[in-house]
């Protein structure tokens, strides 16, 4: 298609159709339904059949019907581009991101990607709002859930792999007119997981340091993977919300990233520039939006009412729409829609796609190397030749354990726990008792009589707890991270009845359970696992599989210690007592500085033993490699993965540094009792943050590196930059 040529026959109005995007529902009514959502977002109504993408639809067949009713409307047969929020899955749903964050697994992460690429491409998505890049360390927002967890070089790695995985990248290929792929948005930039109190839209208070240093990375690795769109943040950052912000938009994004793909707003972000107070009005938030680099804008009419005007006046100049227009066109073509605007979608192949069962198999797998291991006084991994199993609480037979996002997910095709365990173990009698409810607010005891009755005649217990799952993702924050209701008392109740009792958490953020930690003989947190989570959750408690996720996040004893991560940076009064209150020190009158789990952490049925780690040589030479070796041993009879983590810690520079940072991580599986021994390398980048004068450098003088989870070093070595 020659694009240039198309866009010198396109009028103005044409050109900022393809800057406006839409929801399907605008599209499938007859004119007169479409009237009211139409005029609920201000679109004049000739501009409709103009409009250049859509956001939303519900399957093949409508997408088609959408697609082919405007390609004969339009005068210039220009496709429409379809775009979703395929975040953990399509309709097979994988686990949440901050699980996958979990796996630390990027591998993992990928394959899940393509998986989901292939079924949303399938039913004719072209565009997916995802990876989310942000970084959050504040469990009371509810988007944690979708992020990868609290870590900068986790977030990039797990970023990258999620663009690899939905364009289908491979070392020297990306293939978006595969019918297989999607292109990827990455989003929101910038800073939108810094949401002060973790209120969802709040504003950002956060230094151009810290952003550099602990936002900026991820996104830039989305970028350099070669995602195609960015979708700007909701947050204002430094007085100015990010789509109105030059100095986001322009001089980072832009210049200092080299992006030069299609930046989207995110859902009536540029209207809402008037509700900030930032923009007078409309036309206002229409200049600052565009002028910013913001080329389409998502469900609201600002560019459809005002860019013309703007033109016209001379407030915007033409060149840049057209530079605007082309960058969409270009996706469309790269996506292959001017030859096949369906991209071979036909919903008889779609069903097929969607309901294939090697997805499952991935979507179990992927539940299996999530979960994390948070407690084990050495009751798990139950027998298989157990008689009686009793399966207790609110998430016992629940089918809602796919998460937030989980796009054409069906709760129905997900398996519960009950389900999984029934399968595995088809000789077991097994009852489920709900117990309690999962909502703030129930106090309802009355079913605890017969959780308990039904905890002591079993042999073993499944504690099923968590939140429901509307408790987190967009504009689902708490104040409150503790589990809703009566759960904790109803766990009491029935530890006390069955000493045999695993917790199994159901949940979209870190919880804060300090009685549940030192209640339960056992925890494993599922958190939303997707369509095969209790097939997952069963395989795990019977040892089928063996745990091996990590903590992707620091989760919290109470929510006053929000935010928390692992990588803070020492004070001039560092806390010298490991337990209890010190005067005139950083800490709390009322409650330890500590986690109530460490970034990191993670059990196994296996025992892992880390011999020694020592340096090849203990100094590092600009231009250089430093090799670190580790000796690891599977001190136990079962095969098991760790994942083997070094944290890097500057012990005297320009400002002051985190104390722990991750610079390396890798899985290792292990037989038993076999060791082996690794090497870790360590090169001047890892060692770079942003001076005094903001230039990104490695500075010369002593490095501490360690092995084990944050706050937990296992070995420590010491060597000098030169
Ligand atoms: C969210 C985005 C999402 C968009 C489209 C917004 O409200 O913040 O993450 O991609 O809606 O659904």
């Amino acid at each position: 298609m020659d694009l240039n040529a198309l866009l010198q026959s396109m009028t103005m109005k044409e050109k900022i159709g393809q800057l406006t995007q839409c929801t399907a529902e605008l599209f499938l009514q007859t004119d007169a339904a479409a009237t009211g959502p139409r005029e609920a977002i201000g679109l004049p109504k000739e501009m409709l059949p103009l409009v250049g993408s859509v956001l939303n639809f519900a399957n093949a067949e409508e997408m088609c019907a959408i697609q082919r009713a405007h390609l004969e409307a339009d005068r210039l047969k220009i496709p429409m581009l379809f775009m979703m929020d395929v975040i953990h899955g399509y309709r097979t749903i994988f686990p949440i991101p901050l699980a996958m964050g979990c796996s630390m697994d990027p591998s993992l992460m990928d394959d899940c990607s393509q998986m989901a690429a292939k079924e949303a491409a399938a039913s004719g998505v072209h565009v997916t709002f995802t990876p989310m890049a942000d970084q959050c360390r504040d469990a009371r927002w509810g988007r944690i859930m979708e992020t990868t967890g609290e870590d900068p070089l986790l977030n990039e790695w797990m970023g990258k792999a999620q663009v690899w995985g939905f364009q289908g990248t491979t070392r020297d290929n990306t293939d978006l007119r595969s019918p297989d792929t999607l292109a990827a948005c990455v989003k929101h930039f910038a800073g939108y997981g810094a949401v002060e109190a973790g209120r969802d839209y709040n504003t950002v208070e956060l230094s151009e340091r810290t952003l550099r240093e602990t936002h900026f990375p991820a996104y830039k690795a989305c970028i350099d993977a070669g995602a195609r769109m960015v979708m700007t943040s909701f947050s204002a950052v430094d007085g100015l919300p990010a789509v109105a912000n030059p100095w986001l938009m322009k001089t980072v994004l832009k210049e200092e990233m080299g992006f030069d793909g299609v930046v989207i707003s995110d859902y009536d972000a540029i209207r809402e520039l008037t509700v900030h107070g930032v923009a007078a009005d409309l036309k206002e938030a229409a200049r600052l939006a565009f002028s910013n680099g913001c080329d389409i804008e998502m469900c609201s009419a600002a560019y459809a009412l005002h860019l013309e005007a703007l033109v016209n006046d001379g407030v915007l100049s033409e060149a840049d729409i057209d530079n605007a227009v082309m960058r969409v066109l270009r996706l469309k073509e790269e996506l292959g829609l001017f030859d096949d605007p369906y991209r071979a979608v036909d919903p008889q192949r779609e069903d097929a796609v969607c309901t294939d069962p090697a997805h499952r198999v991935l979507a179990r797998e992927a539940a299996e190397k999530t979960a994390v291991l948070l407690k084990n006084n050495g009751i798990l991994p139950f027998s298989k030749e157990v008689k009686r199993v009793a399966l207790i609480g609110p998430f016992a037979e629940n089918h809602a354990i796919l998460g937030f996002w989980s796009c054409r997910g069906r709760e129905e095709e997900s398996v519960t726990v009950r389900q999984g365990v029934e399968a595995l173990l088809p000789y077991a009698e097994v009852t489920a008792v709900r117990g309690c409810g999962n909502t703030v607010g129930d106090v309802d005891r009355s079913g605890f009589d017969e959780a308990v009755k039904a905890a002591s005649e079993a042999d073993v217990v499944i504690l099923c707890l968590g939140e429901p799952s509307h408790y987190s993702g967009e504009g689902n924050s708490r104040v409150d991270i503790a589990l809703p209701g009566v759960q904790e008392a109803l766990a009491e109740a029935v530890i006390e009845a069955n000493p045999q009792t695993a917790v199994v958490l159901f949940n979209g953020r870190p919880l804060a359970v300090p009685r549940l930690k030192e209640t339960a003989p056992a925890i494993l947190e599922m958190w939303f696992p997707g369509s095969e989570g209790g097939s997952a959750a069963a395989r795990l408690l019977f040892g089928e599989v063996n745990p091996s996720a990590k903590l992707a996040v620091t989760v919290p004893r109470c929510v006053g210690q929000c935010p928390i991560s692992y990588r803070y940076a020492s004070t001039g009064r560092p806390k010298t007592i490991a337990h209890g209150y010190q005067p005139f020190r950083s800490n709390y009158l009322d409650e330890e500085i500590t986690p109530l789990w460490p970034f990191g952490y993670g059990l196994s049925y296996s025992r892992f033993v880390y011999e020694s780690l020592r340096l090849e040589t203990d100094t590092l030479r600009c231009g250089e490699r430093l090799m670190v070796t580790l000796v690891l041993r599977n001190d136990s009879d079962r095969e098991g993965t760790e994942t083997v983590q070094a944290y890097i810690r500057d012990l005297h520079a320009s400002v002051t540094r985190p104390t722990q940072q991750l610079m390396w991580f890798s899985k290792v599986t292990l037989p038993p009792h076999q060791r082996i021994t690794l090497k870790i390398p360590v090169e001047e980048s890892d060692l770079c943050f942003f001076d005094r004068e903001m230039r990104y450098v490695a500075e010369a003088g002593t490095f501490e590196l360690f092995v084990g989870y944050a706050d937990h070093p296992v070995h420590a070595v010491q060597f000098r930059l030169e």
